[in-house]
């Protein structure tokens, strides 16, 4: 299919690219470079070569971008990645994460509908259920984020269910991710955030590399096992073959979704760390530091919809994600070039 991908060269977006690229989708690359590289352009292309992979550097917020891109091109799907994603840029600034992932996509639909676009994957998120009433999160949990991100990622879901109230053939799949981590195989494509990583793996890696001294371990005083928090993380490359599978599902079966997709486990940060240890064969500082404001203890994802629905299962164990997160950043210690 000819596909059109939003915030293609990000984190998610450039291994799925790979994978939809090397499926043989035709794709159209829409990003604004704000929280990307050029440079993941020249890899996707490197790691699915030979396919047809365009690029437009754009915002979603641009309607006339968005009018120039759908335009003749003969779109027949979206897969719809971008988006801001940090929890504490949101809570210091909710208008931005209302504008940027709520504001995005209602001009993103409205050029989808001019253009007579129905089928469309969407980033959601595991921050759309909120403290949990009960675990794992199915689907049907109460639905209630603490925080502007999440409540942007739930807001563009009740977008697409009116959307799909208001047009007859328009279908969507809100994907619900848990803790994606891992890298491409290959060494050649992964996670490149700017700054201080926020998040465990990117974290673990640059203390691996010797750039951050330890670890800190944000609370191990947790009702958990070991007292620190656990979570539901899942490799890259499976969360890549999820979106193909929604895609699949969209065109197949003629029907909207909405599906966790997680590994079904959880593993505390202590177990990362270990695991991560075991991988890489290396010893890593770390210090107990307090809690995080707004961590939940623990949470991991039912998915089971994801396997009866989609077809789709996650492969890769938490040595493998550990392994390929720290390949990627070995061999790309400064990530990606300018
Ligand atoms: P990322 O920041 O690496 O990728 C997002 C991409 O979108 C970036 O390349 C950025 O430049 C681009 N972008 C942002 N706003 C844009 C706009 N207005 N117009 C055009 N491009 C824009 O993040 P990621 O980790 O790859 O996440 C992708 C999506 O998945 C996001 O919507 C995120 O909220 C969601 N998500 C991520 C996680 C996670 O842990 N990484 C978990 C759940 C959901
Ligand atoms: C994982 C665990 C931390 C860093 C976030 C977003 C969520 C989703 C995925 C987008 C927690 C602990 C972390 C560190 C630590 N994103 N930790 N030291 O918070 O589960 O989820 O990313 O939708 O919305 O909130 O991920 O990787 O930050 O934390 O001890 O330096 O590791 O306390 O228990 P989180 P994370």
């Amino acid at each position: 299919m000819r596909v059109l991908v939003t915030g293609g060269l990000g984190y998610i977006g450039s291994h799925t690219c790979v994978e939809l690229a090397r499926d043989g989708h035709r794709l159209l690359i829409i990003d604004n470079l704000g929280n990307a590289k050029p440079s993941v352009l020249e890899r996707i292309r490197e790691l699915a070569p030979g396919a047809a992979i365009e690029f437009v550097r754009a915002d979603v917020r641009d309607a006339a971008a968005l009018e120039s891109a759908f335009a003749g091109a003969g779109i027949e799907a979206v897969m719809h990645f971008a988006g801001l994603k940090s929890v504490s840029e949101s809570m210091a600034n909710p208008a931005l994460y209302r504008d940027n992932n709520l504001g995005g996509t209602a001009i993103l639909l409205k050029a989808m509908a001019r253009h007579g676009v129905e089928r469309i994957v969407f980033s959601s998120s595991a921050t759309v259920y909120g403290v949990p009433e009960q675990l794992p999160y199915t689907e049907s949990h109460r639905l209630q984020p603490a925080n502007p991100y999440g409540q942007s990622k739930l807001q563009v879901e009740r977008l697409l269910a009116a959307q799909a109230a208001l047009r007859a053939g328009f279908r969507y799949a809100a994907l619900r991710y848990f803790n994606p981590i891992g890298a491409h195989p290959s060494g050649r494509m992964g996670e490149d955030p700017r700054g201080v990583p926020e998040n465990l793996l990117p974290y673990l890696t640059q203390v691996a590399l010797g750039r951050l001294p330890r670890l800190r371990i944000y609370g191990a005083d947790y009702a958990t096992p070991d007292g620190t928090g656990v979570r539901d993380y899942l490799h890259v490359m499976d969360l890549a073959a999820g979106h193909l599978a929604a895609l699949a599902y969209l065109c197949d079966r003629d029907r909207s979704i909405c599906a966790n997709l997680g590994a079904g486990r959880g593993y505390s940060v202590l177990e990362v760390l270990g695991a991560f240890e075991r991988a890489t064969g290396r010893k890593l500082a770390y210090d107990i530091a307090p809690r995080r404001p707004g961590d939940i203890a623990a949470y991991h994802a039912d998915a089971s919809l994801a396997a009866r629905e989609l077809g789709w299962k996650a492969r890769y164990g938490i040595e493998d994600m550990c392994r390929d997160a720290w390949r990627w950043q070995a061999q790309n210690p400064a990530g990606y070039p300018d």
